[in-house]
């Protein structure tokens, strides 16, 4: 089989392939939003369509193209490693490349980081987290936040602040707690009993980019130590330079007793998951010859994922990656800031370094105001895909609304970007919002058909 020539030959079929045997809802999405485009290449943080149009992609697939897609640094070790013959998942044995990697990573980790487990997402990431915190403390509540995102694996699931996801897939894991985000006299309420096995964090919320006070990472912190809680950063989005340091709990000098990630580690190319340890507690869940093997997966450490891994590395230094990322995302923060005081939708504009939110808010004037209630009648956070929409139509940037019910658009694009993608960037954001305050216009009229079709699916007449 030439499977270049299937792709080609195929390529046509993508949409009806999925409506047929996959999933039927999300091309249906795809399709009401204009997003429905065939891509036929892709190239650090461009996509390109079957016209060769160049798309600016703000979304880096949910975070894996940190390095941008399709580095050659990376290709070529993959390469290298495909055509070698050498042995893989060997299982009775430890692999070289597994302890390679390990070592490299746990290297820019905070010191008291000294063990690691692979895996092969972050979901299971998290899972690990949650069975190491439980034997390691022996106990087995689990503290987390709303609006928290920590994967959709039943353990993980039940630590999701988010109802929309867990709605329908209950009895979820029991013993867990849910508390609001930044607010450290609720983490205390919640450890006071000495019960939590862990509270499971991430340092800057994906959804919605909630960026914590000063004091709220290093006190959590000390309070999970003084009630013997284990404190879990959950860096799988927020990892390996996004934020402009290798750890979001860097900016705050936090030393966590887990530190989990995954997307960007593997390049984008194989599907991969690390959780960072304090040695005592992989001393205690692998504390016997005889549970050697107590937790794993079969395709975890496997070669492809851990020599992507160390390309990765290789990638963000010699290129200045987290540099470029606090640099190049700060300027498109600092450009777009000024928006909150020019336009009355514009409530905030806030990020660290490639992860970016811009919040919208009702606004000041009447009409306006009225055009908004409309909206958000049909569906709550709705304007926003008056922003993510002709910002892909066209200014042909790729992004995305940061989480459900809130009126927040998210880039958190490769840490490539250069100057010239900041300006796209910025040119398209206010072009955009600058309509959205002409009512009626052009944005409006997408907006009506939007809420049109929000409020036939609320009556459940489609
Ligand atoms: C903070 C965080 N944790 C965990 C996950 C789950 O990762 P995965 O989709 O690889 O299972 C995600 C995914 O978006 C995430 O953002």
């Amino acid at each position: 089989m030439k499977i270049l020539d299937l792709i080609r030959d195929r390529q046509s079929q993508q949409f009806d392939l999925h409506d047929r045997y996959l999933n039927s809802q999300m091309v249906r999405v795809l399709k009401t939003i204009g997003f429905d485009k065939s891509y036929v290449r892709a190239e650090g943080p461009y996509l390109f369509d079957a016209q060769g149009e160049r798309y600016l992609d703000l979304l880096s697939g949910f975070g894996v193209f940190g390095i941008g897609r399709n580095h050659p640094s990376v290709i070529e070790t993959l390469g290298e490693i495909l055509h070698s013959e050498l042995p893989h998942l060997v299982q009775m044995d430890v692999s070289l490349l597994s302890g390679l990697l390990a070592e490299r990573l746990l290297d820019k980790l905070p010191g008291p980081l000294e063990k690691m487990f692979f895996c092969n997402s972050g979901t299971e990431a998290v899972e690990a987290a949650i069975k190491f915190s439980r034997c390691a403390t022996g106990r087995s509540k689990i503290v987390y936040c709303d609006h928290a995102f920590h994967g959709l694996t039943l353990g993980a699931l039940s630590l999701n602040g988010d109802h929309h996801f867990r709605d329908g897939f209950g009895p979820l894991l029991p013993d867990t707690v849910q508390i609001p985000f930044d607010d450290l006299a609720a983490l205390e309420q919640a450890l006071q009993d000495r019960d939590v096995a862990a509270f499971i964090v991430e340092p800057i919320q994906g959804h919605g980019v909630a960026i914590p006070s000063d004091d709220y990472l290093p006190e959590a912190a000390r309070l999970c130590r003084a009630a013997g809680s284990l404190f879990v950063a959950d860096e799988v989005q927020t990892g390996l330079g996004r934020t402009g340091l290798f750890s979001a709990v860097d900016h705050w000098g936090v030393e966590p007793d887990i530190l989990l990630m995954a997307k960007a580690l593997s390049g984008g190319f194989v599907p991969v998951g690390a959780v960072a340890c304090r040695r005592s507690i992989f001393d205690a869940v692998f504390n016997r010859l005889d549970r050697a093997v107590v937790h794993g997966s079969t395709f975890s450490k496997n070669n492809l994922a851990m020599a992507a891994g160390l390309a990765v590395i290789d990638v963000i230094e010699t290129e200045g990656l987290i540099e470029n990322a606090a640099r190049v995302g700060g300027d498109i923060v600092s450009e777009l800031a000024p928006m909150r005081d020019e336009w009355e939708f514009v409530k905030d504009v806030r990020g660290k370094g490639m992860m970016i939110a811009l919040e919208f808010g009702k606004p000041k004037s009447v009409s306006l105001r009225t055009a908004w209630k409309l909206l958000e009648t049909a569906n709550e956070g709705l304007f926003c895909q008056m922003i993510t929409v002709p910002l892909f139509t066209r200014h042909r940037c790729l992004s995305q609304v940061a989480g459900h019910g809130m009126q927040v658009v998210k880039f958190i694009p490769p840490m490539t970007l250069t100057d010239d993608d900041r300006r796209w960037i910025v040119d398209g954001v206010r072009d955009v919002v600058a309509d959205a305050h002409t009512f009626p216009g052009s944005i409006w009229d997408l907006g009506k058909t939007l809420a049109g079709q929000a409020l036939k699916m609320k009556a459940g007449s489609d």
